[in-house]
């Protein structure tokens, strides 16, 4: 049997703060085939970013498995490249010295590091920003130097906690075509957690719906698109329909079926 790069099992994590309880996951059970793009979409304080810190080692849960590769991830840091739902970009680090961050806690020496962060500069759209401040970066800069951070962290497997979340559309969508033009150069297995379900759609081989708070997962759409997707086909019938069936998957807990009823009947949509 082939070990799955990700393997969630009975997962549960409830919060304990001061006699009050926050159950965050409930019993959680996914896997995620070697190479596979997964999406994982659920309303806000689901458990969604609970998840990918539990399997980023850096949240210990309160029930069940998380495995990266085969390996217990259950406390146990450095598995796989995690892309926090916060930039967390050091302000007093020049672009350069924070791309290379990721490799040098892994123990590459700072030179060598540095020159490996350089490389990819141009690949994602930084070039001649070396030198400059987070501070001095857009938005969509400082997103794409995070996800460089985190590409350049030598794992296969690559959980990204929304992270578009904080550009528009327009900006969106470049990047959409800029992950996978990235991905196809250098295939990773991919986590990915987002609000946007035609980002989840165009972006993943399958998409995963979570419940609202305690997070379970309540269905799984196939993206089953051939790549690479252009914006366009978002308005494809296939696609049209998967959108239908995330969006009523969410619906069932949190009132969106209107707005999926609408996507079916959306005229030429
Ligand atoms: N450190 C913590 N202490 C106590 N409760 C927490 C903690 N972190 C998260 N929670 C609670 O756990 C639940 C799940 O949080 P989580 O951040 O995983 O949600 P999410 O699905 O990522 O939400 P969003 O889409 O808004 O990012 C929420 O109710 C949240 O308030
Ligand atoms: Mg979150």
């Amino acid at each position: 049997m082939v070990t799955p790069a990700v393997r969630v099992e009975g997962l549960e994590h409830t919060f304990r703060q001061k006699g009050r309880e926050v159950r965050a996951l409930d019993r959680v059970d996914l896997e995620v085939g070697e190479g596979e793009f997964v999406a994982l979409v659920g309303p806000s304080g689901c458990g969604k970013s609970t998840l990918l810190r539990v399997l980023a080692g850096l949240l210990v849960p309160t029930g069940g498995s998380a495995e990266v590769g085969g390996v217990s991830a259950v406390g146990r840091p450095g598995l796989v490249a995690f892309m926090p739902q916060k930039d967390l970009l050091l302000p007093w680090r020049r672009a350069l010295a924070n791309a290379a961050l990721g490799l040098e806690v892994h123990g590459v020496p700072r030179k060598e590091a540095r020159a490996r962060a350089r490389a990819l500069f141009g690949v994602f759209g930084l070039e001649g920003f070396e030198q400059a401040w987070p501070v001095q970066m857009s938005g969509g800069m400082r997103q794409r130097l995070a996800l460089l951070r985190t590409f350049l962290v030598p794992s296969r497997v690559l959980l990204l906690d929304e992270p578009f979340g904080a550009l528009d559309a327009i900006t969106r969508r470049g990047m959409h075509a800029w992950l996978q033009a990235v991905l196809a150069l250098e295939p990773r297995t991919v986590l990915l957690v987002t609000h946007d379900v035609e980002e989840a759609l165009v972006l993943a081989d399958r998409v995963v719906v979570m419940s609202p708070r305690p997070g379970r997962l309540v269905e799984e759409v196939a993206a089953p698109f051939p790549r690479a997707r252009e914006p366009g086909i978002v308005t494809s019938p296939g696609f049209v329909a998967a959108k239908a069936r995330v969006l009523a998957a969410l619906g069932e807990g949190g009132g969106t079926l209107a707005e999926a009823g609408e996507e079916r009947r959306a005229p030429g949509a």
